[in-house]
């Protein structure tokens, strides 16, 4: 079943999410408001407002301050992707020209800082100050994790652990953010925020694998953004780290990055990489993650939104792009 299909019954705060979101982002200022309105009309899954919405149905929300979490969340994700395209050197997203292709790497700098400093103007109401605090920190592990990456970059000698601690800060603990704060906003039971907060920690964990994954077996038609950069520019993901199992991709990997203009060997390796079975053996990390989110909805009520998050889980399993 198609994830709009899923989520439909709650179309109206989606609509409600994309209209707030374009007021928040229709600054002042000229080149803000139209690089955001680039970026926001171009799409993308909105996964995480998606997440923030139905947690909030697990306690007694106050719809117009989910909406502005729900928002916040997501435009804390679209400032981690501005700046995630500079160092990436990513020319496209969503499908259209980049911030940092279209304007520049200066313009796109001060766009993510403007959205992240939005998104904590964002949130009142209902536990503010614990809000604050629990996106404040996000924000900072989202950065300790790009930081960790650059550092890493070009290192060949990685272990798995060192990657699965990265994934968790660039991107896990933004998803488990979503969760978590939805519930929070909701007033939900400690348990329950507990639960919600574990499936979104585990949800991300498996969303990143398998956005590694992709990054090999796709297109960048089909993604919308570069595809098979990934190791072009010195990024370590799973997908590689278990391919070197094969002794002949590990030393053509490491006379890469020991020598990274020369790139005559890397689309072969790419390629290699892409078709052994590294792959499937990732995919089964990313199916593991996914089965630990599911265990946690097992202790919580058996509603719509919980089946729907059931759903979600086993769309996000099999996802292209
Ligand atoms: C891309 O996120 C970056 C990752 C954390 C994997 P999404 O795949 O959620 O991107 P959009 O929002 O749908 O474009
Ligand atoms: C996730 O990593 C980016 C952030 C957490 C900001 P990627 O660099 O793999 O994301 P994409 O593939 O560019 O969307
Ligand atoms: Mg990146
Ligand atoms: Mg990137
Ligand atoms: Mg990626």
């Amino acid at each position: 079943m198609k994830l709009a299909t899923t989520i439909r019954f709650m179309n109206d705060d989606i609509n409600e999410i994309e209209n707030r979101m374009k007021e928040i982002t229709g600054a002042e200022h000229e080149i803000i408001s139209d690089a955001s309105n680039h970026l926001i009309e171009a799409g993308g899954k909105r996964i995480r407002p998606i997440f923030v919405l139905l947690s909030s149905h697990f306690g007694q929300a106050d719809t117009s301050q989910i909406i502005n979490v729900a928002v916040s969340l997501e435009l804390i994700h679209m400032a981690s992707l501005v700046h995630d395209d500079v160092i990436d050197f990513a020319d496209t997203r969503r499908g259209n020209q980049t911030v940092n292709n279209k304007w520049d790497n200066l313009t796109a700098m001060y766009m993510g800082d403007f959205l992240f400093a939005r998104t904590l103007e964002l949130v009142k109401g209902k536990n503010e100050e614990e809000i604050h605090q629990v996106l404040s920190e996000t924000i900072h592990q989202v950065c300790i994790g790009e930081i960790e990456q650059m550092r890493d970059q070009f290192q060949v000698d990685q272990s798995i652990f060192n990657y699965f601690k990265r994934i968790k800060r660039k991107t896990a603990l933004l998803i488990a953010t979503s969760t978590r704060l939805g519930a929070i906003a909701a007033n939900a039971d400690q348990e329950v925020i507990n639960r919600l907060a574990r499936y979104g920690y585990y949800i991300g964990m498996s969303y990143q694998i398998i956005d590694d994954i992709l990054d090999f077996t796709s297109t960048e038609e089909e993604l919308g953004k570069p595809a098979g950069s990934d190791l072009l520019n010195g990024n370590l993901t799973l997908p590689t780290i278990l391919a070197f199992e094969d002794s002949s991709i590990y030393q053509r990997v490491s006379r890469f990055f020991a020598n990274p203009n020369q790139t005559e060997e890397v689309e072969q390796v790419i390629s290699d990489i892409k078709h052994s079975d590294a792959i499937e053996e990732a995919f089964q990390y990313s199916q593991t993650y996914l089965r630990k989110a599911l265990d946690q909805l097992d202790g919580l009520p058996n509603t719509k939104s919980k089946r729907t998050l059931q759903k979600i889980a086993a769309y996000l399993g099999k996802r292209k792009f």
